[in-house]
C-alpha cells in the first residue's frame, strides 16, 4: 500500500504555495521596517527547554509534545512553538553581551500532537517574532500595531485584537488565589478539565469554552482589580500608544493564553469566520523567560502568527487568488538542431528575467501548442527544421494568435518585443 503523509501534517503545493511565499514575503519586507532580522534555530531541541519555558501543567507540554529519546538516550521534542527555542538561541550566542536589545523574526513549521481539525494541526507553520531588551510599554504597542498592518498588508482588515495584563509576579498571585477560591466554591458547575485546572493551572479556567464553565466566567473575578500599579501604567500606556497607532481593539480579560511564560501584556487577533479555531496570532510579554532559562534579567516580548489559518483565510476572502505562474515564452522545437537553438534562445530571454520553459516531451506540434495553451503561456516560440535552415523562428502570440517570423540574429531584441 502506498505510503501516507501523517494525520495532521499536510503537504503545499502550487497553486496555494504561491500565497504562501507571498505572505512570507510580505512578512519579510514588512519586519525588516522595523528592525528585526531573521533568525533560524533548530526543529528539534531538548524537551527540557519546553518543559521548563512552556510550563509542565499547560497542555502542550501535558499532551500535545512530540517527544522521544534519541540514541543515547536523551529526551527530546520537536518544537510546539518558537520562543523557547529563539530564547535558549539568544542565551547561548550570547547575543545580549554587546547589546541586549535585539528584534528577530523567524519563519516554519512547529508540532503538536492535537486532535486534528479545520485550523488546528499536527504540523504547522507560525511566522512568529520577538524582542529582547526593551521593557518599555510602547514596544509593546509598537508590536501589536506592526502585526495590524501585517494582516492589513494581506488585505485581512476585520480581525479583532483582544488584550489583557496578566499582572507580574508581584499582583499576579493574589488574583490566582481570589481566583480559585472562587472556581472552588463552584466546583460543581466546572467542566472536567477546569475541574483539573484548579489543581494545576486555575487561570485557564477563564478562557475555556464550555458553556457553563463561560457563564461562570462572567461572574469570576477579574485581574484588572488586582494589578499592581506598576502593572496598571504599563498595559495604560500600551493601550494609549495603541490607540495613537491608530490600530482598533479591546480589552478582554479572560485571555490567558497557552503557555506558562507570559506576564504583563498578553494579546489575540481572532477572526469570527474560522470556526472554533479563531486565534489568527498571539502573542505577549515574558520578561523573566531568558533569566529562567540561565541568561541575563532581560525583558522580551513576541508573537506568532498562525499561517495555515491566516492563508484560509485568505483563500475563503478571495484577497489574493492563487494562480500557477504561467511561463511568459514557452519553447517548442522539432528536432535535434532546433532543441539546440531554442536553448540559446531561452537562455538569451533568461538573462533579462524572463520565464520560459522549454517543451522536451511533446510528440507533436499540436500537442505541445495544447500544452502551451494549458500552461497559460502568452507568448510561443516555434523552431522546426525549416526555420533553422531559413535562420528564423516564429513568435507566436497567444492572445492574438498572430505570428511572426524573427530572424535568429534579432534574438537580443526577444524581449523588448515581448515586453510590449
Ligand atoms: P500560540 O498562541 O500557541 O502562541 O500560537 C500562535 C498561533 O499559532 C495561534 O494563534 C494559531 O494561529 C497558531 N496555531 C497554534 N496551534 C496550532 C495548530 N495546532 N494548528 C494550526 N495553527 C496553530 C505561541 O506559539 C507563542 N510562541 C507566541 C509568542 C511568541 N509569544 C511570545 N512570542
Amino acid at each position: 500500500m502506498a505510503i501516507k503523509a501523517l494525520r495532521g501534517m499536510n503537504d503545499i503545493f502550487s497553486p496555494e504555495i504561491h500565497v504562501w511565499q507571498l505572505v512570507e514575503d510580505h512578512a519579510r519586507k514588512l519586519f525588516a521596517l522595523y528592525g528585526y532580522e531573521e533568525v533560524r534555530t533548530p526543529v528539534l531541541e531538548e524537551l527540557n527547554l519546553f518543559v521548563r519555558s512552556i510550563g509542565e501543567t499547560t497542555s502542550i507540554v501535558e499532551k500535545e509534545m512530540y517527544s522521544f529519546v534519541d540514541r543515547k538516550g536523551k529526551a527530546l521534542a520537536l518544537r510546539p512553538e518558537g520562543t523557547a527555542s529563539i530564547v535558549r538561541a539568544y542565551i547561548q550566542n550570547e547575543r545580549a553581551q554587546s547589546d541586549p536589545v535585539a528584534r528577530y523574526y523567524n519563519i516554519g513549521p512547529m508540532y503538536r500532537y492535537e486532535r486534528p481539525q479545520q485550523g488546528r494541526y499536527r504540523q504547522f507553520h507560525q511566522i512568529g517574532a520577538e524582542v529582547f531588551g526593551i521593557a518599555n510599554p510602547r514596544i509593546d504597542a509598537e508590536m501589536i500595531h506592526m502585526v495590524d498592518q501585517f494582516f492589513q498588508g494581506l488585505g485581512i482588515d476585520d480581525l479583532e485584537i483582544e488584550l489583557n495584563s496578566l499582572g507580574c509576579p508581584i499582583c499576579r498571585p493574589g488574583f490566582t488565589k481570589k481566583f480559585s477560591e472562587y472556581l472552588d466554591s463552584h466546583q460543581s458547575s466546572l467542566c472536567e478539565d477546569c475541574h483539573r485546572r484548579t489543581q494545576k493551572n486555575p487561570l485557564r479556567a477563564l478562557d475555556c469554552k464550555q458553556e457553563t464553565c463561560m457563564t461562570l466566567m462572567k461572574e469570576a473575578p477579574s485581574i484588572q482589580d488586582d494589578l499592581c500599579d506598576e502593572c496598571e501604567g504599563h498595559f495604560d500606556t500600551v493601550l494609549t500608544h495603541l490607540g495613537h497607532l491608530g490600530s482598533s481593539f479591546s480589552v478582554n480579560h479572560k485571555i490567558v493564553r497557552g503557555l506558562d511564560y507570559y506576564l504583563r501584556t498578553t494579546f489575540e487577533f481572532t477572526t469570527s469566520q474560522l470556526g472554533t479555531q479563531n486565534a489568527v496570532a498571539g502573542g505577549g510579554r515574558y520578561d523573566g523567560l531568558v533569566r529562567l532559562l540561565g541568561g541575563p534579567n532581560v525583558p522580551g516580548i513576541g508573537f506568532a502568527v498562525g499561517m495555515e489559518r491566516l492563508i484560509e483565510l485568505i483563500l475563503l476572502k478571495q484577497k489574493i487568488t492563487p494562480s500557477v505562474l504561467a511561463p511568459t515564452v514557452y519553447g517548442i522545437a522539432m528536432g535535434d538542431a532546433a532543441h539546440e537553438l531554442m536553448i540559446q534562445v531561452a537562455q538569451s530571454l533568461r538573462r533579462s528575467h524572463i520565464f520560459v520553459e522549454i517543451d522536451y516531451e511533446g510528440q507533436s506540434l499540436k500537442a505541445m501548442m495544447r500544452r502551451a495553451d494549458r500552461r497559460q503561456t502568452p507568448w510561443v516560440v516555434i523552431m522546426g527544421d525549416e526555420e533553422v535552415n531559413k535562420g528564423i523562428f516564429i513568435l507566436r502570440n497567444m492572445g492574438t494568435k498572430e505570428q511572426k517570423e524573427i530572424p535568429m540574429g534579432e534574438v537580443q531584441q526577444l524581449p523588448q518585443r515581448i515586453k510590449t
